[in-house]
């Protein structure tokens, strides 16, 4: 794995770079996609890049996960979020943005993804951490050899994520997500690591043992994963 710790403010636009060298390195790139506040700003310089003349005409894009019981119109839903924040400001075509839906018959759901990915494998996919570990929706115990599944969120998950809804009772209770293998057959992986809640995550994923205890340090058997974190995130590792 390899490890840049960066300025805060850095930390966008160095993904931005790996991003844009996919985009505009191949005929048809495949992106993978995260939600999350981590990557916000990266979505931005994407925007500003195609603002500027960059083309996302030719771009598949596969997004990791998202509740379970709330349709792509829902604002808590993660196809709400990547519209808002990226989809609907670039040139994509819709129909080339792939994000797991969590209504309707979950196990046909869950098929059709790990059935399109194994078509269209993923070039570059961006990843946030969670303060247990967790990266998509695999929470610790999660097995390492996972596809898409339906799982159901920690407390600590529900917790964090309820800042962004009006009630903690509102947070789904079950998730959609990609799982650990599927991840794992991404060509390469970038990590986004910010702030000082993350420092434990980091130093799992990073020298903890690779355990199903700390779902992300199964990235450490991926022969291309950078991480970018910045100073506060970094704070534990030797
Ligand atoms: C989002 C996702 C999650 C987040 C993680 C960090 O699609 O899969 O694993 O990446 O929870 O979230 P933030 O960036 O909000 O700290």
């Amino acid at each position: 794995m390899k490890i840049e710790v960066l300025d805060n403010s850095n930390i966008n636009s160095r993904a931005y770079q790996e991003i844009l060298s996919v985009v505009t390195g191949k005929a048809h790139p495949v992106l993978g996609l995260a939600t999350g506040t981590t990557p916000i700003g990266l979505y931005q310089l994407m925007v500003n890049g195609y603002q500027q003349g960059v083309s996302y005409k030719h771009v598949s894009t596969y997004n990791l996960d998202e509740y379970v019981g709330i349709d792509g119109g829902n604002v808590n839903s993660y196809r709400y979020f990547m519209n808002h924040h990226l989809f609907d400001h670039i040139d994509i075509d819709k129909d080339n943005t792939h994000v797991p839906c969590g209504v309707g018959d979950l196990t046909e759901q869950c098929n059709n993804y790990n059935n399109m990915l194994s078509q269209q494998p993923i070039d570059i996919q961006i990843l946030g951490i969670g303060v247990n570990g967790h990266i998509a929706f695999n929470e610790p115990n999660t097995p390492m050899d996972s596809t898409t599944h339906v799982v159901a969120l920690t407390d600590s998950t529900i917790k964090a994520n309820a800042r962004l809804f009006a009630h903690e009772q509102l947070v789904p209770q079950q998730a959609i997500t990609m799982g650990l293998a599927n991840i794992m057959n991404a060509k390469k992986i970038v990590v986004l690591a910010t702030g000082q809640g993350k420092a434990q995550a980091v130093k799992d994923m990073v020298q903890g043992k690779v355990s199903v205890a700390c779902p992300a340090s199964i990235l450490q058997n991926h022969p291309d994963v950078l991480l970018l974190c910045d100073k506060q995130a970094a704070m534990l590792l030797d």
